[in-house]
């Protein structure tokens, strides 16, 4: 069949808006949209999908929520019931949030299948969010059967997706082991969320060089809170709640770290106190203090013992 080139006019005007600086999608309109999302538990992840899907539903896009855990049918209705019944949700195109219940590879397989196959048919805008897309695209080489499958059909999403009107959005708990390369290789919308293990900065550095962000930084990140990277640039953003998830889930409190996290920081912060403001630290002073603070002994001791060291360390 021949097929006209495809015009992403719905991309001309839409946007998205991330609580940053609103994204033109007008930007993607020749690549379409593979965007990642990278954090770890409750860490927001999945309110940025749905606060994307929610957006683009608005705007033209039937998006359909791929929900490993079963949260989202309280959120958005139902789900479907049969990769059969997804696939008249994307004819009519009526329904604008569709959710799909697949907790695993061989589950998520068929509809996928439909997805494909829909999008080839209609081409018009669809927005898929895979939440957890390290239960269906690990990127273990002997994959085999239904994880391989659906690994493959991800990667169709993403490789084939521009062509069809397919936008994507996945989460993973890593930067890298968790999803397959292509999709690390063609993201083109990036979130970032707090890193707490400082081995996989050497993972994430090549996305930040340049961009005078460091460790400590993306270590600071609260709930909510990521680097975007999009065609724009790289920016630090504070998510909106989606509006399904607000009514129901409560708004997690920034909180922001101020202990140094790093021992060079720490001797700094150290460093920046008077010798006499320690002094003052007397024994007295040290058991009131703990005993407002409600410590119990033994950060008593250590507090006191580093006291000391402290001070040896001045004289
Ligand atoms: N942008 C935000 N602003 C304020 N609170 C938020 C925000 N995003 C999420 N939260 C709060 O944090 C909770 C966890 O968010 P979410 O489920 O999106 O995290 P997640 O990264 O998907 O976690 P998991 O890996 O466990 O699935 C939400 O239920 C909500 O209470
Ligand atoms: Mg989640």
């Amino acid at each position: 069949m021949k097929r006209n080139v495809i015009r992403r006019d719905e991309m001309l005007t839409a946007q998205l808006k991330l609580g940053g600086q609103p994204i033109e999608l007008a930007q993607y309109a020749s690549t379409g949209l593979l965007a990642i999302a990278v954090g770890p538990r409750g860490n927001g992840k999945t309110n940025a999908g749905l606060l994307m899907a929610e957006q683009l539903a608005a705007q033209g896009w039937v998006s359909v929520l791929i929900d490993p855990e079963s949260e989202l049918e309280a959120l958005y209705g139902a789900a479907v019931p049969d990769p059969e019944a997804l696939r008249a949700s994307l004819d009519a195109r009526a329904t604008r949030i569709v959710v799909v219940s697949a907790k695993d590879a061989s589950e998520f397989v068929p509809y996928g299948r439909v997805i494909l196959e829909a999008a080839e048919e209609h081409r018009k805008p669809v927005f898929v969010v895979i939440d957890e897309g390290q239960l269906f695209s690990t990127s273990s080489r002997a994959k085999t059967g239904d994880a391989g499958e659906a690994a493959d059909i991800i990667n169709q999403f993403a490789g084939r997706g521009r062509k069809r009107a397919l936008d994507l959005f996945i989460t993973a708990l890593r930067y890298t082991g968790t999803l397959q390369r292509l999709l690390f290789a063609n993201k083109n919308l990036t979130l970032i969320g707090c890193q707490e293990d400082p081995t996989a900065w050497s993972a994430l550095a090549p996305q930040f060089k340049g961009s005078q962000i460091g460790y400590s930084d993306l270590n600071a990140l609260s709930t909510g809170e990521f680097f975007c990277f999009s065609r724009g640039g790289v920016e630090k953003i504070r998510m909106p709640m989606a509006k399904a998830l607000k009514a129901v889930a409560p708004k997690a409190k920034i909180i922001h770290r101020a202990l140094p996290s790093t021992f060079n920081q720490w001797t700094r912060a150290m460093s920046e106190i008077p010798a006499e403001r320690l002094e003052a630290l007397t024994d007295p002073v040290v058991s009131l203090l703990g005993a407002v603070a409600g410590l119990t002994s033994q950060p008593m001791v250590t507090g006191i013992s580093a006291l000391q060291d402290e001070l040896e360390a001045r004289q």
